[in-house]
This record gives C-alpha cells, structure tokens and sequence, in this order.
C-alpha cells in the first residue's frame, strides 16, 4: 500500500519550524515564492549535459506568455467569491471549485462516487440460459427485453452527448460541472451495461442498436429528444440573452424531466418486474443499479432548473411555462405510445392500461417537481414497488445477490 507519510514528514518539520500564523505565514510564502521562481528559471538554463532537443523544448518555453494564455480562459482572473457565482452565464473563474456556493451539487457529486458498480459484476449466468431456453420466455417477455434494449443501448449515448457535447459547456457553476461529469461517466457505464446484456445473450447486435431507426415507438422518443440537443449543440451557440438562455432551459426540461424523468419509467417497470418473477434477473440488477443513478440524475436537474428559475426570474413567464408543461404532457403522450406498443397484451401482472396510470402519476410529478400545475388529477401509483426500489441502499440489493461496497473496499493497492 502506497504511504504519503514518509513523503510528507520532510516538509510537514520546515513547515512547523517557520510558520505561525498570520503576517509569518505570508512572509515565508513570499519568500518561498521567489525562491521558488529563481530555481524555476534556473532548471531553465541549458547546460552542456542538454541535447540539441531538450534545448529547443527549453527555449520554446521561453517565449510561454502565462497572460496570455490565462486570458483564454472562461471567467474573470480574480478569487471567487460565493456571491459571483451564478448557474447560468457566471463571470466569474470557473475553474476554481471553491467555495462552494451550491453544496447540494457537491454533494449528489460525492453520493454518486459512492454508488458505482460496473457491469460486469453482475451475474448473467442464469439470464444466459433462460434466453437459450426455448420455454423459457413467452413471445411477450422476450419482446419487452428486446425493445428496452433497443431503446435504452441508445438513449443514455443521446444523454451522454447532450451532456458532453451541448450542456456542460453551458452550465458556468464549477460544482455542478463537476456533478456533470460523474453523470456524463455514469451514462457510459449504462451504455456499457446495456451491450453487455446484448453481448451476453448473443443477441444480434445491429438489430438492437439499430431500433431507434427502425422501431417507430423507440425512434419517435429518440427523435424527440434530439430536436433539444440540435441548437444547443453548435459551438456558435452561447446563452445570455432571454430566448438563448430559455432554449438551454428548454434542453434541460427536455431531458431531465422527460427523457430521464419519463422515457425511462415503462421499460425499468417492466424488466424491474421480470426480476421480481425471478426472470432475467442479471438484467434486471443492471436495470437496477442504473435507475438508482437515473433518479440522481433527475434530482439533480430537477434542483438546477430550480435554480436556474430563482436567479433568472424573468424566463420562467406564462409562455415559458406554457411550454414546459407541453414537453411534459408530449413525452407522456410518447412513453404510453410506447407501453402500448411494448405491451400489445397484459404480461408480468401489468399491462398498458396500468402503465399509462403510472405515467400519469410520474408526469405529475415532474409538473410538480418544476412548479407547474398537475394535468392529470386524481391519478395513483400502481406500482408502488417501484419507489422502494429506487430507494433501496446498495447494501440491501433487492435480488439479494453479490454486493461489492467502494466505499469501504476502494482504497488503492499498488500491489
Ligand atoms: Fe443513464
Ligand atoms: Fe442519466
């Protein structure tokens, strides 16, 4: 195991010996700090020892403005204060972390390091030989796995490129880039997890990844996501005006709420409810594990839209609103079309009618969740397993199978 101490133990005396507080403090640091810069220039120097080569990387580094290149980066030079930072269109350094001013980001940050599995810790052994079996599924079963893998081997690559390629860059909050980053790294492990199911079944690899072209219920849910990403995504694009900063706005509802927040919900109800019949339960653990980092990805858009609305009052006006609970209703409209075609008869204890209750009652939520008006009063959950799972600890693993905690079982060996 690798120790810092005997590294630290040399610096940690001088260090003890010379400083006290305050003004003492500052004068060693400037000290030091010239000092430091006089060896810096000196290691400069070229000597007979240096070849032809590391004498020109020296000299090149002569002409290195460090102005110049500073001022190509985003935000202003100075240290940041809580009160400049701001979730959208921010001057301030973006790349100094600290302080924090939204600890509700660091903190999803921290909770989803402590959430990661991968893939291959799941146990396909008994899904490998169900899938064989002739008998071992009905034409219905195997039809929900395939159209969910179809649909979802795609869909979490469409949310990883808007993160990567279009909101990231847009999002001037250091902790929350931060957060977008574990997500963007989650959304790959699901991708991961999703060709490893397909891997693992022998499934025909082109068909699956190739059913949001060809599938019209999968397609429509892929095409209407993508629309979102289309203006945000150029490199042109920049917010800071009012329609720019609502088509950001309008990206982040897009898929927090409804891609994340909506398009998910039918096919993790159906392979979640294979698992509990003790069907494809490899699958339905990475299903698991995925919707548990699923409901942190929704929260957290959930609080930067939120945000986003309590520091920009002025976007959030009737018309706005309007919109917002349209692309809500739309994406249910889209995920009922959906069961409807993934469930053409009742299967698993559930069928369309059930599901289209459940996607009233989520999309009630997500209007609720960003302050808009309920649109289907009086509707319940039929599925109430389905919060218990997304609640359950790791360590409680609903199909009872191998866990492996990071938290305690991550320390690095240098082995
Ligand atoms: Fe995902
Ligand atoms: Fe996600």
């Amino acid at each position: 195991m690798l120790s810092w101490d005997e590294f630290d133990k040399e610096d940690t005396e001088v260090a003890a010996k010379s400083t006290n507080a305050g003004q003492a403090a500052e004068a060693t640091m400037d000290r030091l700090d010239s000092a430091g810069g006089a060896a810096a220039l000196e290691a400069r120097a070229v000597t007979a020892a240096d070849s032809a080569a590391v004498a020109r990387a020296k000299a090149a580094l002569d002409s290195l403005d460090v102005a110049e290149g500073l001022a190509e980066l985003e935000g202003a030079s100075a240290r940041v204060a809580v009160d400049e930072k701001r979730m959208i269109n921010c001057r301030a350094d973006l790349n100094q972390l600290v302080p924090f001013k939204y600890d509700w980001a660091w903190q999803k940050y921290l909770d989803g390091c402590a959430n990661h599995w991968m893939p291959q810790e799941v146990n396909m052994t008994a899904d490998i030989a169900l899938w064989k079996n002739p008998e071992g599924l009905t034409d219905d079963e195997r039809r929900i796995v395939m159209r969910n893998l179809g649909f979802f081997s795609t869909a979490d690559s469409l949310v990883a490129n808007n993160l990567a390629l279009a909101v990231y860059r847009l999002i001037t909050n250091p902790e929350c880039r931060q957060y977008i980053l574990r997500q963007a790294f989650e959304e790959a492990i699901h991708t991961h997890a999703y060709q490893y199911c397909i891997e693992s079944l022998a499934m025909d690899e082109g068909e699956i990844f190739n059913m949001y072209h060809e599938i019209p219920s999968v397609a429509k849910k892929a095409t209407w996501g993508l629309k979102y990403t289309r203006s945000i995504s150029d490199p042109q694009f920049n917010t800071g005006t009012v329609e720019t900063d609502k088509e950001l706005l309008r990206n982040l509802i897009a898929y927090y709420c409804v891609l994340e927040g909506i398009f998910f919900y039918c096919g993790f109800t159906q392979i979640l409810s294979m698992g509990r019949r003790n069907k494809m339960t490899g699958v339905a653990e990475q299903f698991q594990y995925i919707l548990r980092d699923e409901s942190m990805h929704l929260n957290f858009g959930i609080d930067v839209i939120n945000q986003i609305k309590i520091e920009n009052p002025h976007l959030w006006d009737a018309e706005m609103k309007e919109e917002a609970s349209q692309m809500i209703l739309q994406g249910t409209q889209l995920e009922i079309e959906y069961a409807r075609d993934t469930m053409p008869r009742g299967v698993l204890g559930m069928n369309a009618a059930m599901m289209e209750d459940y996607l009233k009652f989520i999309a009630n939520r997500r209007l609720s969740q960003i302050g808009l008006k309920e649109e289907y009063p009086g509707t319940t959950n039929p599925f109430p397993w389905m919060s218990e799972i997304m609640d359950l600890k790791k360590e409680k693993n609903f199909f009872e199978t191998r866990v492996i905690e990071y938290q305690t079982g991550g320390a690095l060996s240098w082995d």
